[in-house]
């Protein structure tokens, strides 16, 4: 399966009902060769409008922390756990989730990253560990298969409770730091 079949497969979806609410399914955002790849929890409203992730608030707040961490926002892979927006933001359902994340094993096997980074609880609970705790556990590196996974804080949760942003951008230079390094070892 390539990525445009993978993108079809995931507009088309009606394995939850969010397939059917949902204005556009909101698959990725930026090169699908990275070694760094993102994962947020689900679409907002402006990313339901546009069908791109992290384009609203929470976007530009993260597209920041790349800035300030020396990391061009063309070069990594931005995508959700969730592909369809559900109803007034809340958070996905355990079974929304169950439903889509065929979709993200998918899409990490075409991307082929070296560092995961989840975008917020959700996102590190399903992808870490059911146990994870946001506040304790962020910027934590553990080693899943053939890549480097960690967590930060939600961008929203940053909007939310700004002080919150200088652990944020302390683990965003862990990650730039890995990263650079990763990128090196492929030179
Ligand atoms: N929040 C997310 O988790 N993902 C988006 O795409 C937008 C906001």
């Amino acid at each position: 399966m390539d990525f445009e079949e993978l993108k079809g497969m995931c507009a088309s979806c009606r394995k939850c009902p969010l397939g059917q609410s949902k204005k556009n399914s909101v698959f990725e955002r930026g090169s699908r060769s990275a070694k760094l790849m993102f994962v947020g929890e689900a679409p907002g409203g402006q990313e339901d409008e546009t069908g791109i992730p992290f384009v609203g608030a929470a976007g530009q707040l993260l597209d920041k922390y790349l800035q300030a961490a020396g990391i061009d926002r063309e070069e990594v892979y931005i995508c959700n756990i969730l592909k369809c927006r559900p109803p007034q933001n809340r958070d996905p359902l355990p079974e929304e989730q169950d439903a889509c994340m065929d979709y993200l094993r998918a899409q990490v096997r075409l991307v082929k990253p070296k560092i995961i980074v989840c975008l917020g609880r959700i996102s590190a609970m399903r992808l870490i560990d059911p146990a994870f705790r946001i506040t304790r556990d962020h910027g934590v590196f553990h080693k899943k298969g053939h890549f480097l996974i960690t967590a930060v804080y939600h961008p929203s949760a940053l909007l939310r409770d700004p002080s919150k942003k200088e652990d944020m951008l302390r683990d965003m230079l862990k990650i730039a730091e890995e990263y650079r390094k990763i990128k090196e070892q492929a030179t």
